[in-house]
């Protein structure tokens, strides 16, 4: 991951990143993992920066790929981002020089995106790359211009980039079509310094938009509803200086607990808002997992047999889609048939080819998977396609008895802090090589 070099910023260390890693599976996993801070909050937050010309403070950012490349974003636009000692990030948007977001760091992240809401809101004016196409869909960005126009900004597509204007965003009512997260929060950042009310009907309520709204609150904005369906945004004139925590990645966290499930360990998650993952909880409780609650933590405990899990992914607080690939690694290898619908997503079954390179029993048909367990799956070299698949292939290496290969695993870094450091301290045998 190419990131620019300036004063302050993380610089790209000289040895590319090693890119597979080396998994000795069929070992219990046992003691206790840390979550860190959620990957898909803290990108949102940081472009929530551009909204304001004081300081924000992000704290429990998780150290990833994708957190380098937004700060490469902001630092290309002039906004120098920096890490404290405590491992929070200081950002501050009223250093930015210009309103452009370039293809070549646009097409490694699409979530650069929501530059696009910020920039328009508090500058008048944009030009983002449309983000390339993605391994697991489509992911068109029509919905995040569609409401961007509602509120009177003027958009044309041009050359495979964005550029769009707005003397001054005015308040409006948009009605997401379907559920969008960056769309919400793409608009959710722009309706904060627009003037009069905005209503965004059908709005994402996943964990991460209520954090990213909790940020903007403090910053001065005034929001009611999140958490909802229906946000309401008074636009205010300015946005000032806040500081606030980054919530628990809750994908990582679920991901925590089928590699303690599909290694028959038992393993303690920490740093976890048990509240934000309670139907994963009680479908994974389907398989004869047993969970111990904590207010911040749990125990999970592995059934001696493995159940199957029918499911169909759905926006929050349904099961999430970033979810589906490490549960069907999971359902590879239980007692029975399971059914699996990826309802968001057109092509997020990538995963089950390289699964099936292990031995797993995985018919697909359009956006479904029938899965029949089988006893055991068997060690193999497999690729990794998207970040959520490199999880799924891990989980499945880590139940295989004897040695998998797994390549590409930079997909891994993009959303997994430290994923080695955590596995080996509770008990796997993972390396990574070039
Ligand atoms: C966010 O992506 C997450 N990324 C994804 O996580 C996650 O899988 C996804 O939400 C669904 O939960 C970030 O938050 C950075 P969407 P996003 O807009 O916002 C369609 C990961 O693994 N759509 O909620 O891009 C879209 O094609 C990543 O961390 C349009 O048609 O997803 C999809 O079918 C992968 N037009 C559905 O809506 C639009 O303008 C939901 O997508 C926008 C979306």
């Amino acid at each position: 991951m190419r990131s620019v070099l300036t004063q302050g910023h993380q610089s790209h260390s000289p040895n590319r990143p090693l890119k597979k890693l080396v998994i000795n599976g069929g070992y219990p996993l046992k003691g206790s993992v840390k979550i860190s801070g959620a990957k898909n909050a803290a990108l949102p937050m940081m472009t929530a920066c551009i909204l304001s010309n004081h300081n924000i403070t992000l704290n429990n950012v998780p150290d990833l790929a994708d957190v380098r490349t937004m700060r490469a974003l902001l630092d290309s636009m002039g906004i120098s981002t920096s890490k404290t000692l405590d491992g929070s990030l200081q950002l501050n948007g009223g250093q930015i020089k210009s309103k452009y977001a370039s293809y070549d760091l646009v097409k490694t992240m699409r979530a650069s995106i929501m530059v696009l809401g910020p920039l328009l809101a508090k500058h008048g004016k944009a030009k983002v790359s449309l983000p390339g196409g993605c391994a697991i869909g489509a992911r068109p960005v029509d919905l995040h211009i569609e409401g961007l126009k509602k509120l009177g900004a003027n958009i044309e597509i041009k050359d495979g980039y964005i550029l769009a204007s707005a003397e001054q965003l005015k308040g409006s009512e948009y009605h997401f079509p379907i559920k969008s997260v960056t769309g919400t929060a793409n608009i959710l950042m722009a309706a904060t310094l627009a003037e009069g009310e905005t209503k965004i009907l059908n709005a994402a309520c996943e964990p991460e938009i209520n954090n990213l709204g909790g940020l903007l609150n403090l910053m001065g904005a005034k929001i009611k509803g999140l958490g909802s369906e229906t946000i309401t945004v008074e636009g205010v004139d300015n946005l000032y200086e806040a500081e606030i925590d980054i919530i628990p990645d809750r994908i990582e966290a679920v991901t925590m607990i089928i590699a303690g499930i599909i290694t028959k360990g038992e393993i303690t998650i920490e740093n976890i808002d048990p509240s934000h993952i309670k139907q994963p909880i009680e479908l994974i409780r389907q398989c004869g997992a047993r969970f111990e609650m904590f207010k911040d933590a749990l125990l999970v405990s592995s059934p001696d047999k493995i159940k199957p899990m029918n499911f169909e992914t759905q926006p929050y607080p349904g099961i999430p889609t970033d979810i589906q690939a490490q549960l069907m690694a999971l359902n590879a290898i239980a007692e029975g048939h399971s059914k699996i619908s990826e309802t968001i997503f057109e092509n997020r079954f990538m995963h089950a080819l390289e699964l099936k390179r292990m031995g797993a029993n995985i018919s697909i048909a359009g956006n479904k998977a029938e899965v029949r367990g089988v006893s055991k799956l068997n060690p193999a070299p497999v690729m990794a396609t998207d970040l959520r698949a490199s999880a799924a292939l891990i989980l499945a290496a880590l139940s295989a008895s004897g040695e998998t290969i797994i390549d590409r695993i930079y997909h891994l870094d993009r959303g997994y802090e430290n994923i080695e450091e955590k596995l080996l301290n509770i008990g796997a045998k993972v390396q990574r090589i070039d």
